[in-house]
């Protein structure tokens, strides 16, 4: 039984964790965190994320090959062979490169508490997405030790997607393992290769060097990114024109060198990822004096707080120019659909700019209303979390569709509607409800890229 240590229990470390355990009976998992409260609510029936088929596998797991634990860790880092390091790198806030770079502190403490323990050599995995070269760093703090013990530092980046994580998992496009090209450092690739082959068509492994398997995670990011953005751009200008943009993202997608994947116009993106890691790009390019790359890539956020701007510029011009003291119902705090996760959520972008407005904001998400309570701080205190749509529509001026969870789509907009101040607003940030039927119904219907469905109506609140 070979002893696998994953350092990190999040979004990434959990999941990914428990699906080597599921399929891997033969070796020991233990994943560590230094939030105890973490590692216990993942001994729990109340897993600290929410992801669609999550529980089925950890129960498969845990208790036979798979441990979550947040003590005796020096001794798990010692008796590991091999290390996944999955601990968050967000973008740092201070000194040099702050608001860009990637802030690598939690990473080298990592090291350098994985040498301090060990007494074996070990394959660690870098799990986290860092910057091109941060392996480099890891393996000078890692083999400048005085016992001469030799570790292994490979690039093994998740491409998991929140809200299908296990999906992914299961069934991932290409895993994807860098490392050096040296006798010791095929032979950890291979040991690597021959884990995730228990599961994984060897066909779908990819193997590279160290620093394109680095990069290319983060190109991955800012190809996506890039995607939602350019169609984004072309939503404006649908808006002003008449042309709609689902037709236009159809029309274009049909074509197979564009392909129809991520081409939904919205409110914007969120997440942990695609804005880290592109200003950690972006950072990456100014570094090495690609001043015009950097430009161009970091374009792609602009283009996303522009489209975060303007939906809520939208709906103050929609509505009479004042939002102060009208209720708006936000349907979704999650920053996309199947998820409990609220960093970088356009929802809590758009309720903070509302709360500026002076609107009576009610917050309405069916898993990820405590995140977005701790996320907005201060702010929570001046907003109402509600889990039931109705309540959250009740006596509103407007609805704002802010994640795309199936549930607003099979509502009863009739019930909303009879049951709103009037006349009553609907902004379909995510495209998902029908917007034809919702006009006849008497709403006032502004949807992304699409001419807004206008009728103000006659009835008053
Ligand atoms: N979330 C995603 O969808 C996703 C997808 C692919 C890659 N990634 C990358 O994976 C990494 C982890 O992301 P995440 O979303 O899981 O982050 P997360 O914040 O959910 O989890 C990171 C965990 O690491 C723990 N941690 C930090 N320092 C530690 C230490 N010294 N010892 C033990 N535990 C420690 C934290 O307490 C936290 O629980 C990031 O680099 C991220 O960019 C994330």
């Amino acid at each position: 039984m070979t002893n696998i240590l994953c350092i990190g229990a999040g979004y990434v470390g959990g999941p990914t964790m428990a699906v080597i355990a599921k399929h891997c009976p033969q070796h020991k998992i233990t994943v560590i965190d230094i939030n105890p409260e973490r590692i216990a609510a993942w001994n729990s029936d109340q897993l600290p994320i929410y992801e669609p088929g999550l529980k089925e596998v950890v129960d498969i797991a845990r208790g036979r090959n798979l441990f979550f634990t947040a003590t005796d860790i020096d001794e798990h880092i010692n008796q590991a062979e091999i290390i996944f390091v999955s601990v968050n790198t967000p973008t740092k806030t201070f000194g040099q490169g702050a608001g860009r770079a990637a802030d690598l502190q939690f990473w080298e403490k990592t090291a350098r508490q994985i040498l301090r323990n060990s007494t074996t050599p070990k394959i660690i995995i870098e799990k986290s997405t860092l910057p091109v070269r941060t392996a480099e760093a890891m393996s000078q703090i890692l083999n400048t030790n005085p016992n001469g013990l030799h570790f292994d530092v490979l690039s093994n980046p998740e491409f998991l997607a929140e809200g299908s994580a296990i999906h992914d998992l299961e069934n991932p496009d290409r895993v994807l393992i860098g490392g050096h090209n040296t006798p010791s450092g095929q032979a950890a690739v291979q040991t690597i290769v021959d884990l995730y082959a228990n599961w994984v068509p060897r066909e779908r492994i990819i193997t590279t060097n160290l620093w394109s398997s680095e990069l290319s995670k983060l190109v991955a990011n800012a190809f996506l990114a890039q995607r939602i953005s350019s169609i984004n751009a072309i939503s404006a200008l649908c808006e002003k024109t008449g042309a709609d943009v689902e037709e236009v993202a159809y029309a274009i997608g049909t074509d197979t060198r564009i392909g129809p994947r991520f081409l939904k116009a919205s409110v914007g993106f969120g997440g942990s990822c695609f804005k880290k890691d592109i200003l950690n790009l972006v950072y990456l390019c100014e570094m090495q004096g690609l001043t015009e790359v950097a430009a161009y890539w970091e374009q792609v956020l602009k283009m996303n707080e522009y489209q975060e701007a303007r939906f809520v510029a939208n709906m103050v011009h929609a509505m009479f120019n004042t939002l102060a003291g009208k209720r708006i119902a936000l349907f979704g705090a999650a920053f996309k659909a199947n998820t409990s996760d609220t960093r970088e959520s356009p929802a809590l972008i758009v309720c903070r700019e509302l709360l500026d407005e002076h609107a009576d904001v009610v917050l309405c998400d069916p898993y990820a209303l405590e995140n977005a309570r701790t996320d907005l701080g201060a702010q929570s205190s001046r907003v109402t979390f509600e889990l039931d749509p109705y309540q959250a529509a009740k006596g509103a001026h407007a609805i704002a569709i802010l994640t795309e969870w199936a549930d607003f789509a099979a509502l009863d907009y009739q019930r909303i509607f009879d049951a709103m101040a009037h006349p009553a607003f609907i902004f379909d940030g995510r495209n998902i409800l029908n917007h034809q039927a919702l006009f006849e119904m008497g709403f006032n219907v502004y949807a992304v890229g699409k001419e807004p469905r206008v009728k103000f109506n006659a009835i008053s609140s």
